[in-house]
């Protein structure tokens, strides 16, 4: 079974909680917000307060994905913002492994995410502490790019050191997923799946969430 975590990125910034809404009840399992500084990747985003304005509007689990310099200064106010999920990149910790502790002391569930060069032996010493893993599936930055398929070992490897080592952490894959590339990354491996502009883009994104589920689970 997968689980379908729509990226707000793509979505109407105006009418915010109705896009998240209609996916809600299409059933998408997280939403998946897309936090840029201008710094680790050359585009800006969004901050806590939209996370703390969404919050009231959805149950979804808030999947916060922080493409930004220094987590470490920003994790509180996200956490206390609304984010269920705070996915940090092992690229932009120097000390990871302090990061991700401090995620959990604060109550949240821990993430880490890996660009699409960055080796899985990065996070090898940390694995066994986290609740995700998201492997980016297109160089962090913007929605709406072309699925890296080298990244494809990658996830496979992911999955068989998680079972061989009985670890809990699921793997979550992020960019340029849509009903053509969710079969090849489900196949793989990864059972969350983020769709940015393949479900904001759509005429309908209720539809667009269902079609990229069932093609997943085909
Ligand atoms: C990319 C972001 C993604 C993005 C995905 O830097 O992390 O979450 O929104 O967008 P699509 O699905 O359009 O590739
Ligand atoms: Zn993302």
């Amino acid at each position: 079974m997968v689980k379908i975590a729509p990226s707000i990125l793509s979505a109407d910034f105006a009418h915010l909680a109705q896009s998240v809404q209609a996916v809600e009840r299409a059933g998408a399992e997280y939403l998946h917000i897309d936090v840029m500084d201008g710094h680790f990747v050359p585009n800006i985003t969004i901050g806590p307060p939209i996370v703390q304005a969404l919050r009231p509007h959805s149950k979804m689990l808030f999947d916060v994905h922080l493409m930004i310099e220094s987590p470490d200064r920003y994790i509180p106010d996200f956490i206390k913002a609304g984010a269920d999920l705070v996915c940090i990149h092992a690229e932009a910790c120097t000390h990871l492994h302090r990061c991700v502790c401090q995620v959990k002391e604060l109550g949240a569930r821990v993430g880490v995410s890996l660009n699409p060069h960055t080796p899985l032996s990065l996070i090898q010493y940390v694995l066994p502490m986290l609740d995700l893993v998201l492997l980016m599936t297109v160089n962090p930055g913007f929605g709406g790019q072309k699925f890296i398929p080298e990244v494809l070992p990658k996830i496979e490897a992911l999955s068989r050191l998680i079972k061989r080592k009985g670890l809990a952490a699921e793997i979550e894959v992020d960019g340029g997923i849509n009903t053509e590339t969710a079969p090849l990354v489900a196949r793989a491996g990864a059972n969350v799946l983020v769709a940015g502009s393949a479900v904001f883009g759509a005429d309908d994104p209720a539809r667009a969430v269902q079609a990229i589920r069932q093609a997943a689970e085909k």
